[in-house]
């Protein structure tokens, strides 16, 4: 009777030394945003759904808002990393593999994608393994693509940004670690300063930067508009992830928990699609009820003229990303 009731009590710690004990591999999912945003929500459906799907042989553990890794850094330890039981995930946005490739540089273009359509027409087609090429063998292995939405301009002062160059000028902008997005800054009139996502609020809020282009739930999670006066709604480029594994970790892992990893992780790109749309609206609709930044349409030739001012950055670009990529890809949308 006695052991009966030790085994009893017992029981449950048995069974979560069982499952801590069961999970054969490890797969570390860091990134830099908050957990409700598009990627938070996708990062962590997808922990949820290989742990079902691997029965518990695979444990997903999501580190949100740079508590293990910024997106810089992330690459890195993937890179080196060679493990073959703990594995590095990460869905750094496209424009941070500029170390790595730069044909994926294409994402960056100013006014490259009208909407979000086609986005996806590019990201569903043959065009993107020709993007991905070669990263393997940098030691990172493409798995997907996810959205966050189209990027917005805000700023700190007197008036929006409304003309280019003259509302740009003397300004600083923070972009992410993108060659393109400080050239179209230069463009526009302004000057860029590239620092990691985590130190964006307390630069705009301490003035080292005057304004910044992001996503409506980024600027929200984050709140960029509590210390920004104005935000111009340019969707002048697009802001999505690649989601990345170590090349070493993912080549290792045997073909059945491989199969269910990438279902999942099938499953989990789908829902991204649908957060990012809910979050775009929601986020945008709570920053203008917040009345800290005003929110400003820009007129259809104000919009003609940011595109205008940022062209020359295509030519400037077009033999490093390859020619003939950007010209399938003004194919695929249907550009001249
Ligand atoms: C940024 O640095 O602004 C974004 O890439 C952050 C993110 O992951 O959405």
């Amino acid at each position: 009777m006695k052991n009966l009731f030790r085994i009893l009590l017992l029981l449950p710690l048995a069974c979560i030394n069982m499952q801590v004990f069961a999970a054969e591999y490890t797969i570390k999912f860091s990134h830099v945003v908050a957990a409700q945003t598009p990627k938070g929500q996708a990062a962590d459906l997808f922990a949820k759904l290989v742990d079902e799907r691997t029965h518990g042989r695979v444990k997903v553990e999501v580190f949100p808002n740079s508590q293990l890794y910024d997106d810089n850094k992330v690459l890195e330890a993937m890179r080196l990393s060679d493990s073959k039981t703990t594995g590095i995930m990460a869905a750094p946005s496209l424009s941070k593999f500029v170390k790595f490739s730069n044909t994926l540089q294409a994402f960056d273009l100013p006014y490259l994608f009208n909407d979000m359509n086609d986005v996806h027409k590019l990201v569903d087609s043959p065009l993107m393994d020709r993007l991905t090429t070669g990263l393997d063998k940098k030691g990172l292995h493409a798995l997907t693509v996810w959205d966050n939405g189209m990027k917005v301009f805000s700023i700190n002062g007197k008036k929006p940004l409304r003309r280019t160059p003259a509302d740009f000028k003397g300004k600083k902008f923070r972009i992410q670690s993108s060659k393109i997005a400080g050239s179209m800054i230069e463009h526009l009139g302004g000057t860029p300063q590239s620092l990691p996502f985590k130190e964006v609020y307390t630069a705009l809020s301490q003035g080292v930067v005057d304004g910044q282009e992001n996503t409506w739930s980024n600027i929200h999670s984050k709140k960029f508009h509590e210390v920004q006066s104005y935000i111009s709604v340019s969707n002048h480029s697009y802001l999505g992830y690649l989601v990345v594994v170590s090349d070493e970790f993912w080549k290792n892992l045997p073909a059945d928990i491989r199969a269910a990893v990438a279902s999942a992780l099938k499953d989990a790109t789908k829902a991204n699609r649908e957060y990012a749309i809910i979050a775009d609206k929601a986020d945008r609709k709570k920053v203008e009820e917040d009345k800290h930044a005003k929110v400003v349409e820009l007129s259809k030739s104000e919009r003609a003229a940011w595109r205008k001012a940022t062209a020359p950055v295509w030519k400037e670009f077009r033999d490093e990303i390859g020619g003939d990529v950007i010209d399938d890809l003004n194919k695929l949308l249907g550009r001249k």
